[in-house]
């Protein structure tokens, strides 16, 4: 995770992103702080990226990379407002632990890229149509050996596979088959028949950009539906206020690159 001390939205690069409407930077700071403090308190570790002055998005950290493994697939971003934040993350991944890749095609890391161990012997699962380039989706089964399910993003406002699905535990995914195209939403329900299906309230709510430990979802405290039906299939819900940062577009899954080490 990387602390929103130069977070702002300067840049229009999705359709949440307004540069007119003021930003509290100090509010951003404390809701992550807040985000932070969960984590640890339900036994996660979590290791802090240093943020840079002039990169207001390197608070959404999952963007930076995606692991599996101990191998580690670079990120190369869509918008050059973005760019310089791949190396810093390259540069947190001790070579020592770590086999670094740096991607030729476009991707933006855990943002388009989820990991489901448990089904087909661990697959992923890689969003497209507004940021990573599917030409990545080859390229990540090549490093990661193994198989990349591409699926098409349709929604602009849920322009990255984090916003529109996220993976509970290992066999199962919670997703808004609005936000997919046909085909792709075809694979989803042939993938994970007993998936928990959110409606595109909870999406905009920002309710699937959750992190899940298996047992505890971490999710938007707006989205409250969404926790319910989670509660329902068995999973505990965790609330985390994020406002801030939703004026970036993000929420809770977007401030966290996970290590699958
Ligand atoms: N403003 C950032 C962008 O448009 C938000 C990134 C959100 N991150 C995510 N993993 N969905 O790139």
């Amino acid at each position: 995770m990387s602390p929103p001390e130069h977070f702002a939205v300067e840049y229009t690069i999705n359709p949440w992103m307004d540069p007119t409407a003021p930003v509290d930077v100090e509010l951003a700071v404390k809701q992550w702080e807040n985000l932070r403090e969960t984590l640890v308190r339900h036994e996660h570790t979590v290791h802090v990226l240093p943020p840079h002055a002039g990169l207001p998005d390197m608070v959404y950290a999952a963007n930076g990379a995606f692991s599996v493994d101990g191998v580690v697939y670079g990120a190369r971003f869509r918008y050059p407002q973005r760019s310089a934040e791949a190396a810093l993350h390259r540069a947190f991944y001790d070579p020592g632990s770590w086999r670094f890749h740096d991607p030729v095609e476009i991707n933006e890391g855990e943002g388009d890229f989820a990991y489901v161990p448990g089904t087909g012997g661990g697959v992923v699962l890689a969003g497209f149509g507004f940021r990573t380039d599917p030409t990545a989706h080859a390229e990540a089964q090549e490093v990661l050996g193994r198989p990349v399910v591409s699926l098409r993003l349709t929604d602009p406002r849920l322009y990255h596979l984090d916003v529109a699905l996220a993976v509970l535990d290992d066999t199962n995914v919670t997703y808004y088959p609005g936000a997919f195209s046909d085909g792709s939403r075809r694979v989803l329900e042939r993938l994970f028949p007993d998936a928990v299906l959110a409606d595109e309230a909870d999406a905009l709510a920002f309710g699937l950009n959750l992190i899940s430990d298996g047992r505890h979802a971490f999710l938007n405290s707006e989205a409250t539906a969404l926790g319910a039906k989670l509660s329902a299939a068995g999973y505990t819900p965790v609330h985390v206020e994020l406002g801030e940062l939703k004026k970036g577009g993000g929420s809770v899954r977007c401030c966290i690159a996970e290590l699958r080490p």
